[in-house]
């Protein structure tokens, strides 16, 4: 709990609604809608940023009408995406108090607030009911916990039997000096990261079945060198997740890249399935 409560503290500030209208009025207009489209490129708080929510939305292929269930939702980005484009129904569960109040307001903002439910809770005991809903996804959460098998035990309890989770993990490659601090962690205290082999372990002893695991390191790497240096060139720009977590997210964004670029962290999509049982079992 101590551990989660310095979580919590670390990623919420003040103001982060207030912030990002403004910021988006400056930039597209006084008049300007606040749409999910306009957001996207501040509100998706993870490597790669809309980019990667669209890559999971193709793993996870949800059907319209559907109930998913969002683990570790910060701002509600990612949420408010799959409701807007898909046609789901979505729960967001996020452990940061403000980051929870921040997506509230936005979906009131863009008129989605009858589509997502956000709760205030850990995804370690989620507040959610068990069978419950028809897929699941998490992005760049993980490697804030610490127990990831009561992690994976809760999103196999809350989906449906043949219920999927997709997954967009960070992951530990070679070992090495990590630079802090990073967007998830001021320390080493706080930053968490399995192997892709642990990653795979934990995910069957939950009792999942794994349909896909990709790393997605190489693929990402050039986009992740060229981020950094613009960030280094330029600073952080008008529009971006900064927005969310203030200007401290500078210095925090190029340690990342850096760890990145140094082979210590390795990207890691996958899709996991919760096996159906038959009349029978
Ligand atoms: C890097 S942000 C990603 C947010 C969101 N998934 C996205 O992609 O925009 C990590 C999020 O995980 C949340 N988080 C960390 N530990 C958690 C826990 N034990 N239970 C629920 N949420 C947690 C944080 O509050 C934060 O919002």
């Amino acid at each position: 709990m101590a551990i989660e409560t310095e979580i919590a503290r670390h990623y919420g500030n003040g103001e982060i609604v207030e912030r990002i209208l403004a910021a988006l009025r400056a930039a597209n207009g006084p008049d300007a809608p606040v749409t999910v489209d306009a957001l996207s490129v501040l509100d998706h708080f993870h490597g790669r940023g809309i980019a990667a929510t669209q890559e999971l939305v193709a793993l996870l292929k949800p059907e319209p009408g559907e109930h998913i269930l969002d683990i570790g939702s910060g701002i509600g980005g990612p949420a408010r995406w799959f409701a807007a484009k898909c046609g789901v129904q979505v729960t967001g569960v996020d452990l940061t108090p403000e980051f929870c109040a921040a997506a509230e307001a936005l979906n009131r903002a863009t008129g989605l607030a009858g589509r997502i439910t956000i709760k205030n809770g850990s995804a370690l005991a989620l507040p959610v009911a068990d069978n419950a809903f028809d897929r699941a996804y998490s992005q760049n959460v993980i490697m804030n916990i610490a127990d990831k098998r009561q992690f994976y035990r809760e999103a196999f309890r809350a989906l449906k039997p043949n219920g999927v989770l997709a997954l967009s993990n960070l992951c530990r490659g070679a070992a090495g000096e990590f630079l802090y601090p990073v967007p998830w962690a001021e320390t080493a205290a706080t930053s968490f990261l399995a192997s892709p082999d642990e990653m795979r372990a934990d995910l069957l002893a939950a009792g999942f079945e794994i349909v896909v695991f990709h790393d997605t390191t190489a693929e990402t790497l050039p986009a992740t060198i060229r981020n950094r240096e613009r960030l280094e060139r330029g600073g952080l720009g008008a529009l971006g997740t900064h927005l969310i977590m203030g200007e401290r997210l500078l210095a925090m964004q190029i340690n990342s890249a850096r760890n990145q670029e140094a082979g210590l962290g390795r990207t890691i999509e996958a899709l996991v399935r919760k096996p159906g049982y038959s009349a029978s079992a």
